[in-house]
This record gives C-alpha cells, sequence and structure tokens, in this order.
C-alpha cells in the first residue's frame, strides 16, 4: 500500500517534555517524524491518543516526577481507554524494559536514537502490546528531518548539531543514554539556521552536550560558528553547552568578530576543587579553568559567564567544598544550575566511589552556594542600573499584559513597559532597578 494510505488516521499524540534542551530539540523531530506518518499533533491530553513523555536521567529526582507523572496518567487511561502511553529520552535508554515491568501502564519505551522507529512503534502497540526500541547509533543525527516547532514563540529555536557525548565525567549517566558523540553536516545546519531566519526567526540556540568538540570533515566548532553568524547580524546566535577543557581562543576570536554572537558563555565548572575535578573525571584544573575565564573577559570584556556546580560529590570534604564557595566569589558568575550529587548506576562513580556524603549534609552545602550566588546575581545586576541594551523582545511578561519581556545579549532577561514595542524586533532599554533574576527598565 503506498504509505500515506497506510499511515491514513487521524490519531492525535500529545508529547511532554523534561530535562535539557537537547530533549526539547528532540521532542521537535519527534512530532515531524510522527506528523509525516500521518498523526496530529493534540493540542492538550484530553484529545491525545497517545501521550509522549520525553524524559531525563540525570538525577534520581528527574527520574521520581516521570513515575509520578506516569502513575498520574493511569487514572485517566482507566476512565478513558484509549491513551496509550510512551516513554521516550534518557529514562527509556536507561531503564528499557525494566521500566515497563514497573509501570505498566507504559506500552512502550523508545530511546534517543531510535525516533525513527516511532510510526511503527504506534503502531504495535495499538492493539495493547507492549514494545521497546533503545538501539544506540554511532551515526544517527537527525539531519534530514526539519523539526516542528512545538510551543514555538516564532523568534528562538534550537538546533541540535551534534549527539551523544564520550567525556564520561564519574557521576554521569549521559554518556550511557545518549551514546557516542557524533557530529551533524554544517551544510545541514546553516540551512536550518537560513531557513529559520527567512521565516522570521531571530535567534538560533546550537546545542550539544559539549559544543566544542563538534567536529566535521569541513569544520570545527568555531568555523560552523562562523558560518552560522554570518547568515544575517540580525540573527542572534547562542549555543550550549562549552566544556572547559575544550573552550578555545580561537571561538572567542570568532565570537569577538561577530557582534550577533551573543555574549554569554555556559562554562560548567562542577566543583572548585582540584581533588574533586580529578575524581570527577573532568580533565581539567581550577587553574586551567580560572585561566578560560580569563581568556573570555579579555576577548569579551562584555560576555556573561554562567555555570552548572555539583556539592557533595564522593569524598566531598569541607575544604573542597570551601573551594568551590571560593571559586564562586572569584568568578561572579551570573547565573548558576547548582546540584546536589545523586548517584546514578553504571557510572564510574556508582561503581567504584562512595556516595558518603549525607543527604542532609549535601543541602547543607547546595544552599551555602545557592545563597552566594544569590547574593552575587544581585550584586551584578546592580551593576546593570543605568545602562542601556540591545533587547530581543520576545513576548508578553507574566506579571502585567502591559509590560513586555526580551533578553539582551548576555542573556538576561529585561521586563520593560509595552509602548509601541513588537516582539520579534530588536529595541533599546534603559535599565532603572533590578532583582536577582530580572532587569527592569524602559524603552529608549
Ligand atoms: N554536558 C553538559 C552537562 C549536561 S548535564 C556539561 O558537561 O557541561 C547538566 C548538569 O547536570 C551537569 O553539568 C552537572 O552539573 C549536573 N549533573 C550531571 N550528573 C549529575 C549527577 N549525577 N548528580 C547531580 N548533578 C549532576
Ligand atoms: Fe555528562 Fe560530562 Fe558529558 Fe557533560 S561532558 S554530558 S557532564 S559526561
Ligand atoms: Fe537529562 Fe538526557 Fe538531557 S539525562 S540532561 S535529558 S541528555
Amino acid at each position: 500500500m503506498h504509505p500515506l494510505f497506510e499511515y491514513d488516521h487521524m490519531e492525535k499524540v500529545y508529547i511532554e517534555t523534561y530535562g535539557c534542551q537537547m530533549n526539547f530539540a528532540d521532542s521537535e523531530v519527534v512530532a515531524s517524524i510522527l506528523q509525516k506518518a500521518g498523526y496530529t499533533m493534540a493540542e492538550s491530553l484530553d484529545d491525545a491518543d497517545y501521550c509522549l513523555i520525553n524524559t531525563c536521567a540525570i538525577r534520581d529526582n528527574a527520574e521520581q516526577r516521570v513515575r509520578h507523572r506516569v502513575r498520574e496518567l493511569r487514572a485517566r487511561q482507566v476512565r478513558d481507554g484509549r491513551l496509550r502511553i510512551g516513554v521516550l529520552g534518557c529514562m527509556a535508554e536507561r531503564l528499557q524494559n525494566q521500566l515497563m515491568a514497573e509501570e505498566d501502564n507504559v506500552s512502550f519505551v523508545c530511546g534517543p536514537d531510535a525516533y525513527r522507529r516511532l510510526p511503527q512503534v504506534l503502531a504495535e502497540v495499538a492493539d495493547g502490546r507492549q514494545a521497546a526500541e533503545v538501539e544506540l547509533s554511532t551515526t544517527e543525527t537527525y539531519a534530514d528531518i526539519e523539526p516542528v516547532r512545538l510551543g514555538s514563540n516564532g523568534i528562538s529555536a534550537y538546533i541540535s548539531i551534534m549527539r551523544g557525548c564520550q567525556n564520561y565525567c564519574s557521576y554521569c549517566v549521559v554518556p550511557y543514554t545518549r551514546g557516542r558523540e557524533r557530529s551533524r553536516d554544517p551544510q545541514t545546519i546553516v540551512a536550518e539556521a537560513q531557513h529559520l531566519f527567512d521565516r522570521g526567526y531571530r535567534e538560533v540556540t546550537l546545542l550539544g552536550q559539549n559544543v566544542n568538540s563538534y567536529r566535521n570533515t569541513e569544520a570545527g566548532f568555531p568555523e560552523l560558528m562562523d558560518r552560522v553568524a554570518s547568515i544575517d547580524p540580525a540573527l542572534r546566535v547562542r549555543f550550549a553547552t562549552s566544556h572547559p577543557k575544550d573552550l578555545s581562543d580561537s571561538l572567542l576570536e570568532v565570537m569577538a568578530a561577530h557582534p550577533n554572537i551573543c555574549r554569554c558563555i555556559h562554562l560548567p565548572v562542577q566543583s572548585g576543587s582540584n581533588r574533586m575535578l580529578k575524581a570527577m573525571n573532568r580533565h581539567y584544573t581550577i587553574e586551567w579553568y580560572l585561566d578560560r575565564v580569563d581568556s573570555i573577559r579579555r576577548h569579551l570584556p562584555d560576555c556573561s559567564i554562567t555555570t552548572d556546580v555539583i556539592a557533595g560529590f564522593c569524598g566531598e570534604t569541607l575544604e573542597d567544598h570551601q573551594a568551590t564557595l571560593d571559586l564562586f566569589r572569584r568568578v561572579r558568575y551570573d547565573y548558576a544550575f547548582m546540584f546536589k550529587y545523586s548517584q546514578r548506576d553504571g557510572t564510574y562513580a556508582a561503581r567504584h566511589m562512595a556516595d558518603d556524603i549525607a543527604d542532609a549534609e549535601k543541602t547543607r552545602r547546595l544552599n551555602e552556594i545557592i545563597n552566594l550566588q544569590g547574593q552575587i546575581a544581585l550584586e551584578n545586576n546592580q551593576l546593570e542600573v543605568g545602562r542601556d541594551y540591545e533587547v530581543l523582545v520576545e513576548g508578553e511578561s507574566h506579571r502585567s499584559k502591559e509590560q513586555l519581556f526580551g533578553r539582551n545579549s548576555q542573556n538576561k532577561v529585561l521586563v520593560f513597559d509595552r509602548r509601541d514595542a513588537v516582539p520579534g524586533t530588536y529595541r533599546q532599554v534603559h535599565v532603572d532597578s533590578c532583582t536577582a533574576a530580572t532587569l527592569l527598565g524602559h524603552l529608549i
């Protein structure tokens, strides 16, 4: 039968996404694959035949949230016999069949490299069977699939430029859930960015677990950035995430040459202690990290720097923890994602190191970092009062319909009175006041 007829049904799929930006980008690929196969995206769960949950496995609490959600959906399935649940993403890859054994209202699991199989999987489970597609690939990049921009504001979009990770930080589950590193062909990336720009988008974020190791026979990451940033000066380009061991001066030079590459670098440090960095298998020292920070500040004096940090990793002493606080005082990050160490089965740390910091002590250390960072972020923002910024207007502020919000190149959120401003355009905003999270200003 012709494929169009074979899949000629109007079944509806609702996708819920948890986890990192890569997962949000993947959900857009999933939507595209399913739409091509004849499925429709449901606006809400209420009219869905399938609920696909794209999951994260990075910490235990991320997984618990998903399990809670799956159990919550059971009641709906009892009421409405047709709703089938599929688990996608990193938790599907990590737990495979075990997840369906433990949560028996889940019809299928599908890992991050198997999304092309989804149309067949949905057809298979339609009559009540279970299915698991969890094969990882060394080549899949979904480069030929044009993502369906789910929940997009029509202004900014993610472009996934590489998949997988093989850094094997000792605490991290990602190399096991996402497989080997592989980079997408640069032409397809530039074409996707160009196409977005032509449709009115004004910001793209290039995504990878470690974008600095993007490598194709034709281009490394700095060359790729140069090409994407050259599309148009009115297209903002962001990227995440940079591994400190690979943050090169040549990337900083490309950034300096293109004002439309945003002045914001996410540079996860994880710990301020060399002893911990070694145990984490991060391949850099604090001295190296601070040298990279200095280099950023030399090349891009107005660049904001953000980070990730883990409190209470295996064997972390009070001295190691102090070293993290000292590092935060020294770098003065604009933003930080701060976590308690969560042991993940199968990682090097789970196999060879003791998770020996009591949970209450992890929480205490984490809170100390959070409080310090809150203070630093507020002080940094206070320095912004009185400055003018070019802001890409994104939409209505959630506080008031009379106000809009947008971000500056440094990725800081500015809120201002609407007046004649329109989302999707650039405007100059003067900063009048601030909180630790937001700058408040007015249009110039
Ligand atoms: N590839 C990115 C990070 C991806 S995961 C990078 O290397 O920078 C995002 C963050 O989650 C990590 O930077 C780390 O801070 C945190 N994380 C990863 N595994 C964790 C674990 N087992 N427990 C707590 N936090 C963890
Ligand atoms: Fe995990 Fe390290 Fe890879 Fe980041 S670089 S995804 S922390 S293994
Ligand atoms: Fe989570 Fe997987 Fe991203 S574990 S952080 S969704 S790569």
